[in-house]
């Protein structure tokens, strides 16, 4: 294939992953967003095919349909609760990637450069090497703690500022060594050296941090992945692996700082870790709280009924539940008896990015009822019911009262502002950041036990 189709491929991909970016900033424009990602990707490898690659082509079409089967099988399986650990686990693949491509080609005796040339190609390679490394482990460790495999509360060693700074220095020591060796014909020992500094600084990083930050670390290593690509972009002279990564890691960058703005945390605390329970045991609001009131399925049901506004506040738990569906039909009712029924998402409901609002376009619950927290949190006191569905700590207003909760500062729906909430939850266990919510012991919240499926089959029967 001639370089100047290549050349064109690529700017046409470039313009399809951005395209995809801007599709996927809105449920309704999401799918759309998808399709141009799979255009421009598709067009990508077949241009790098083609195009790009001159020898092994047995090797590397059996690579992509070993990938390809392995990648379909996944992608089938998993469940959407676990879609965290799996972007996790194929962030530590591009990490993986980035090391090795960038020994590869240290290594390979056909690549030469001489002195500023090879100054630069040495700094690329060092850098695709160091990215990729913290990404691997990082990732690896990510995956670990979000499946359970490592426990999730954050390894604290005496010294863990000290040991990340003698990482660093050690990294970036050998990577002035590397190259300067290389300049010499040498420069692997140092390299091998900074690529086991970076591995292991990748594990302290994630080890460090908590489970309530775990969020915001699954996001920022998205980002490292991008500037790994777009550091071996740079290492292949491949331009749209360049753009690509760059995309991915500003992209990935972007949402780590609007999480951190929806958890109210710092970035740089976040990295600097120590923050975060293991997600199960329960911390602050200790003590005796008060009673709470359970009700049945016809009493909710009666309480919705009775309503003129209603305020729908999913979680974790709808996602566990899958009870999107039954939901998406009792909105469906409620509005056809004129009820104002709408729906409040806060920014980390769930377990990823825009996971409620992906089982509500699933459900086909129309996009118009669907709101922001903040659009929508200061109408919580002209709402009649709030019903809170599988959440739990973006509900919990000892965010808002208590300094020293685990989860103080973090922005929550004020549901407790409204006439009435229901909550709808199996037991008193916390939520993913181990605290009791003082809302639930509210006067005016109802507790409505049981599996959240299983409770609106039944309050929809009795609607
Ligand atoms: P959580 O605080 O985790 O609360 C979920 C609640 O759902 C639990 O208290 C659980 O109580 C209930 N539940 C579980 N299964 C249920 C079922 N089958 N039926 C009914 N209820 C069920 O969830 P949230 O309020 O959505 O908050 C999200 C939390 O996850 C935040 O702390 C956030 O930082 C963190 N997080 C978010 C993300 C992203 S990006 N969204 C990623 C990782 C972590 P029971 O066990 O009593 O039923």
């Amino acid at each position: 294939m001639p370089e100047g189709i290549v050349t064109v491929a690529y700017i046409a991909a470039t313009i399809l992953f951005i395209l995809a970016l801007g599709g996927l900033s809105h449920p309704e424009t999401a799918r759309r967003g998808n399709l141009y990602g799979i255009i421009g990707m598709s067009i990508a490898m077949l241009a790098t095919i083609f195009g790009v690659v001159t020898a092994n082509y047995l090797m590397l079409i059996a690579g992509l349909i070993a990938g390809g089967i392995i990648g379909l099988i996944l992608a089938r399986r998993v469940q959407m609760t676990q879609m965290p650990e799996l972007v996790a686990i194929l962030h530590s693949l591009v990490g993986l990637a980035a090391v090795l491509v960038g020994f590869v080609n240290f290594l390979d005796p056909e690549v030469h450069y001489t002195g500023v040339e090879l100054t630069i190609h040495d700094v690329e390679t060092y850098l695709g090497i160091l990215i990729g490394a913290v990404t691997f482990s990082g990732s690896v460790i990510a995956f670990g703690k979000l499946s359970g495999k490592i426990g999730g509360a954050p390894l604290t060693l005496p010294a863990r500022h000290w040991l990340n700074l003698a990482l660093l220095l050690i990294a970036i020591w050998y990577g002035y060594q590397f190259v300067v060796q290389s300049a010499a014909g040498g420069g692997l020992v140092p390299l091998l050296i900074m690529t086991a500094a970076a591995l292991l600084f990748g594990i302290h990083m994630v080890m460090a941090i908590g489970g309530a930050d775990m969020p915001v670390v699954v996001s920022m290593l998205n980002s490292y992945s991008g500037w790994a690509a777009a550091a071996t972009g740079f290492m292949l002279s491949n331009d749209l692996l360049i753009v690509t990564g760059a995309l991915v890691g500003s992209s990935g960058a972007i949402l780590s700082y609007i999480m951190c703005r929806a958890m109210n945390r710092r970035f740089l605390a976040v990295i600097a870790g120590g923050f975060g329970t293991a997600g199960s045991a329960a911390v602050g609001t200790g003590g005796d709280q008060g009673e709470v009131v359970p009700v049945n399925a016809m009493e909710a049901a009666n309480l919705l009924v009775g309503s003129k506004e209603i305020m729908i506040v999913p979680g974790y738990g709808m996602a566990v539940a899958q009870a999107q569906h039954i939901v998406c039909e009792i909105t469906k009712i409620l509005r056809d008896k004129g009820i104002n029924v709408r729906f409040g998402i806060h920014p980390v409901a769930g377990r990823m990015p825009g996971h409620m609002n992906v089982l509500l376009a699933e459900a086909r619950v129309p996009y118009d009822i669907v709101f922001e927290m903040d659009e929508i949190n200061e109408e919580f006191p002209d709402i009649d019911v709030s019903i809170v569905i599988g959440a739990n700590d973006i509900v919990n207003p000892s965010a808002q009262e208590e300094p020293d909760s685990p989860i103080a500062g973090m922005p929550v729906l004020e549901v407790w502002k409204g006439r009435t909430t229901i909550v709808l939850k199996r037991s008193m266990a916390t939520g993913y950041a181990g605290v009791q919510n003082p809302l639930f012991f509210k006067d005016n919240t109802r507790m409505l036990f049981g599996d959240a499926r299983e409770s609106l089959d039944e309050v929809l029967m009795e609607i």
